[in-house]
């Protein structure tokens, strides 16, 4: 009898603190509601990816390469040969594969489970997650984990890399109630790698005024995770804005994502900011409501861009 193994993969919204995130600066992610779903068969051949997610037009070419490259790293952490290991791939769910919202992380962390399903290897989530962040090394080369944590456990979550390369710190944060949020997507694909290597590069080469900002950044997290916890939405929108304003001082905005911040904002949106890696991507804005969330929403669909409505804190 053929057998089939499934798994699924959250998508995720960085709300505070990516970038600096990899260099150790904590982070604060929410798991959303629209996953990254896989199906794996054992065939013989070779590996076969059909990827039928929704999302930006050519990422799934734009990103081929990073993918085979990830599957492969993948199969090695989980102790298979990529080179006599045959599979059958599809990619599904309700995740759009737009950049910024852990597409590549929810693949991973879907991936994994069902080849571990396909397999019969019962695996821990901690084993799926560091399965997911090897994987994740093909699409960002020097990832900070917030993804796949994010991808794997979902939920809201505080997240600090250890940069001994010890186990990082995860502490789970819990709102009074899920907040409405948009995500708007730039359709620009961006490629992680090349905007975390950028900074990492500008970080070595401007270190006094880096090491000002990634101060800064590790304030307004602190804050952040305050006010979250208070519930504080006016506190934490103004912090998303100032975060934008961080990642713009490193580099990693871009026109379209600052044109898609200022609608948001004009449109009464509590705070707004790119969210993951930058350069193209998304945005996202704190929208309480559902009325502020589909007026918001329908402003930047005008202009022409794709939207996900969302709440973060689930
Ligand atoms: O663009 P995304 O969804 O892959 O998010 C990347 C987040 C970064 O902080 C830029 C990289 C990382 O590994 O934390």
């Amino acid at each position: 009898m053929l057998t089939l193994g499934k798994g699924s993969g959250f998508g995720k919204v960085i709300l505070f603190g990516e970038h600096f995130v990899v260099h150790g600066v904590p982070g604060i992610v929410s798991a959303i509601n629209s996953r990254a779903e896989a199906e794996v068969r054992i065939t013989s051949g070779k590996i076969e990816i059909s990827d039928e997610r929704k999302g930006a037009k050519g990422y799934a070419e734009e990103k081929k390469t990073q993918q085979i490259e990830s599957i492969e790293r993948m199969l090695k952490t989980m102790g298979l040969d990529p080179k006599t290991t045959s599979l059958q791939i599809m990619l599904g769910g309700n995740l759009p594969s737009f950049s910024g919202i852990g597409a590549s992380a929810a693949s991973s962390v879907a991936i994994a489970r069902a080849i571990a399903e396909e397999y019969k290897k019962v695996m821990s989530d901690e084993k799926i997650n560091q399965i997911a962040y090897e994987a994740e090394k093909a699409y960002a080369g020097n990832p900070s984990g917030i993804d796949n944590t994010a991808a794997t456990f979902g939920g809201l979550i505080w997240f600090k890399k250890n940069l001994k390369g010890g186990p990082n710190i995860i502490e789970r944060l819990t709102i009074r109630e899920p907040i409405e949020i948009i995500i708007g997507n730039t359709g620009i694909v961006a490629n992680t790698k090349a905007m975390v290597a950028g900074v990492a590069a500008r970080k070595n080469s401007k270190a006094k005024h880096y090491d000002r900002v990634f101060k800064q950044a590790e304030e307004l997290v602190s804050t952040a995770k305050v006010a979250l916890k208070e519930f504080n939405l006016r506190k934490i929108g103004r912090l998303m804005d100032e975060n934008h304003s961080l990642l713009n001082e490193i580099g990693v905005s871009s026109k379209e994502l600052d044109f898609l911040v200022g609608i948001a904002r004009e449109q009464g949106a509590l705070g707004a900011k790119l969210t993951g890696g930058g350069g193209g991507g998304c945005m996202t804005a704190l929208t309480p409501t559902r009325e502020l969330q589909e007026k918001v929403a329908n402003a930047i669909e005008q202009e022409g861009f794709k939207v996900l409505k969302t709440v973060i804190g689930i």
